[in-house]
């Protein structure tokens, strides 16, 4: 596993991220990933070199934190780089806020859960419309003061509010954001084609979520085939296989064929092609269910597209 300094920040990380989203959620009755498996996923990805984990206060109700917190305990925390989200509530009745008064309280029940002192990177989830930004960056300005954050990152949102927030913290003085974490993948661009230029244009590091596409770029979806049983597409909520367009399944095909040449499978091309984005530091952060699909998508790392394959993919979706 290769490492990459994240963004403007001095800190080291391994080029792909583990996703943790799953950890304790439970879909149509069904517990996507037990605390055993979240063991198993965290003690591989540790294994393989991984450092940058993913959570946020609100997967699977605390569940995720709590688990690796567990896990850590286990471990040196120094060796890792923590990351969670704040916006959805767990601790405070204030649900979808980003107010001094749910921030404060949900940072405390973070680190309980995580079992830790700091954060490495504290994201905002979403945009709170009803708190003004300068609020919010107040607040998290005091945590970075405190050594409870160590950098800030911003999730989903306008690309027009992520630059009022820059423009904010650079106009008050306050503690910006140097990590973004939009959705981003081979065939979800356009939808953050301006948030994207102002990460480049900032030197942001772009840690995308969803880099399959929540499984449709792993090929396990045919167009006018069945559903997998157990898959997201059949339990999930979020993700609807049907949805997608022709280009999108164009690309699909391209990353199908480039996976073909280089002797790989789709979703460990569909992940190298965003680490190799170059207008950006560029770290997809993986979800994987069992360790089978962890091991598969590790297989990114040891991957290497040439600049052909690449544009083969870039170009089929603009097709
Ligand atoms: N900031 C945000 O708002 C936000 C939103 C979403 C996610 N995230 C973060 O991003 C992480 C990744 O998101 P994601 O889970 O949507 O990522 P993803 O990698 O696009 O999708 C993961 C899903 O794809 C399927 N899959 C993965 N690897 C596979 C393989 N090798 N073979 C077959 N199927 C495979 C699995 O689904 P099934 O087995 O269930 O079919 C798995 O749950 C999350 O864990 C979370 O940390 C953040």
């Amino acid at each position: 596993m290769e490492y990459t300094k994240l963004g403007s920040t001095g800190v080291d990380v391994s080029e792909i991220c583990l996703g943790t989203w799953r950890f304790g959620m439970e879909s149509e009755g069904v517990l996507e990933t037990d605390r055993e498996t979240a063991h198993a996923l965290l003690d591989r990805f540790a294994e393989a070199g991984g450092n940058f984990i993913d959570t946020a206060n609100a997967y699977g109700d605390g569940d995720s934190e709590r688990w690796i917190g567990e896990w850590l305990t286990e471990r040196d925390r120094e060796d890792y780089v923590i990351a969670s989200k704040v916006y959805w509530a767990e601790e405070s009745r204030f649900d979808q806020n980003l107010s001094r008064k749910n921030i404060r309280a949900e940072i405390e029940g973070t680190l309980d859960r995580l079992n830790t002192d700091y954060l490495d990177l504290y994201y905002i989830h979403r945009w709170d419309d009803d708190t003004p930004i300068e609020e919010t960056l107040r607040t998290l300005t005091r945590l970075v003061k405190e050594g409870k954050v160590h950098y800030l990152g911003a999730s989903t949102m306008a690309a027009w509010k992520l630059t009022k927030a820059l423009w904010t913290a650079d106009a008050e003085g306050l503690e910006s954001f140097t990590v973004t974490q939009p959705q981003h993948n081979a065939v979800y661009r356009d939808e953050v084609a301006d948030y994207l230029d102002v990460c480049a244009d900032q030197d942001l590091a772009v840690c995308p979520y969803s880099p399959l596409e929540a499984g449709f770029l792993t090929g396990k979806y045919e167009r006018d085939g069945d559903i997998p049983e157990g898959s997201r597409g059949d339990i999930g909520t979020w993700f609807d296989p049907e949805s997608y367009t022709d280009r999108q399944w164009a690309t699909l095909e391209a990353v199908q064929a480039v996976a073909a040449e280089a002797d790989a499978t789709p979703a460990q091309v569909a992940i190298r092609w965003l680490i190799e984005r170059d207008r950006f530091t560029c770290v997809p952060i993986i979800g994987a269910r069992t360790v089978d699909q962890l091991e598969e998508n590790l297989g990114a790392a040891d991957l290497s597209l040439s600049d052909a394959q690449t544009e083969r993919i870039t170009d089929a979706y603009r097709e």
